[in-house]
């Protein structure tokens, strides 16, 4: 006897290798790549899913997200009783570490510059930069923040954070909600954002909080591209109060080729590619917690709809 049904609706995603791995790892149930039309599923494994998707799906029990963010799924009219569940770290906390680490040491060490001197044939020699004087600021103490934080503190850059609940992590310096926003960004130089996107943090990054960094502020975008204001971080790079910044996401993806961001010498992109979702360690995550989920037991990443992530 089937144990639940299962139906797969992910775009941008080949089928075939997910729908082997979730058959192998879920023996008892059926699993299905979703067509329009096709019978009631009990749980979804989705990305980006089209509106007719769920609205032919009312009765899911449960919506299990390929990616760790939520926030285009949120946007759409969920089934009534589903619960939506996001992966849970799944092999991609230890990447936004490397790509954060990578990206704040490139900075604070001038690697960029050395390159483009080794380039030109020239030994040159800077003077080295105080690490007391790059303080990091993390927005965002979430499943990917804390592991950045903590990245960070190995390297023993002073590391402030900044989430919507007060936390404590050993080593960072937390600052929450509205009432310390304005400390936190006053008392960072690099900023690394990596908050869920929703209504309240749409537009967080723009001319007037990243004037509030301190002088040659570095931007390292992660999160969200809607959470950036993109003119007002060229301004304030152009106008010289931010040094550059590092972008891994975008409003619109791919960047589209005329945006001014592809040939600004102080600003490095990456193609969304910070924290991959790693198909084999999501699939085992996401089949268990379905077998949890059956068996009516506490489930870990389960998103909280009405806050937004
Ligand atoms: N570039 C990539 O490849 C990639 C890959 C995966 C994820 N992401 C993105 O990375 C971001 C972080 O992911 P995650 O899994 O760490 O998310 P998460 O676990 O949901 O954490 C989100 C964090 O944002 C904070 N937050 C939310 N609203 C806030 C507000 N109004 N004021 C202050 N803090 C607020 C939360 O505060 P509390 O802790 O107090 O709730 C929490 O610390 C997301 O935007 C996700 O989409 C990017």
């Amino acid at each position: 006897m089937n144990l639940f049904r299962v139906t797969f609706c992910c775009s941008n995603t080949d089928p075939g290798p997910w729908l082997e791995g979730l058959r192998a790892a879920l023996p008892q149930t059926e699993v299905s790549l979703w067509q329009p039309g096709a019978a009631p599923a009990d749980y979804a494994v989705v990305w980006a899913p089209p509106q007719q998707f769920l609205d032919e799906q009312p009765q899911l029990k449960a919506i299990f997200n390929i990616g760790a963010g939520v926030d285009a799924l949120l946007k759409l009219r969920l089934p009534p009783r589903a619960v939506v569940v996001r992966l849970d770290d799944a092999g991609m906390a230890v990447q936004m570490a490397e790509y954060v680490c990578q990206a704040v040491i490139r900075h604070f060490r001038e690697l960029d510059t050395y390159a483009s001197d080794i380039r030109a044939g020239q030994w040159t020699f800077r003077k080295p930069r105080q690490r007391e004087d790059f303080p990091v600021g993390v927005m965002g103490l979430g499943v990917l923040g804390t592991r950045v934080a903590q990245a960070l503190r190995q390297f023993e850059f002073p590391v402030n954070g900044w989430s919507r609940s007060p936390k404590v992590l050993v080593g960072v310096r937390s600052f929450s909600g509205a009432a310390q926003w304005h400390d936190f960004l006053a008392a960072s130089r690099v900023l690394v954002n990596l908050l869920a996107l929703t209504p309240q943090t749409q537009n967080i990054l723009n001319h007037a909080t990243l004037s509030r960094l301190q002088p040659g502020g570095y931007v390292i975008n992660v999160a969200r591209g809607a959470h950036l204001v993109d003119d007002d971080l060229l301004s304030l790079i152009d106008s010289g109060h931010l040094s550059g910044a590092t972008l891994d996401v975008f409003r619109t993806e791919p960047l589209p080729p005329a945006h001014r961001f592809w040939q600004h010498p102080k600003i490095i992109l990456t193609p969304h590619t910070s924290a991959r979702t790693l198909r084999e360690q999501s699939i085992a995550q996401i089949a268990g917690k379905m077998v949890a989920l059956a068996r009516g037991e506490p489930l870990a990443g389960q998103v909280d709809v009405a806050r937004g992530y």
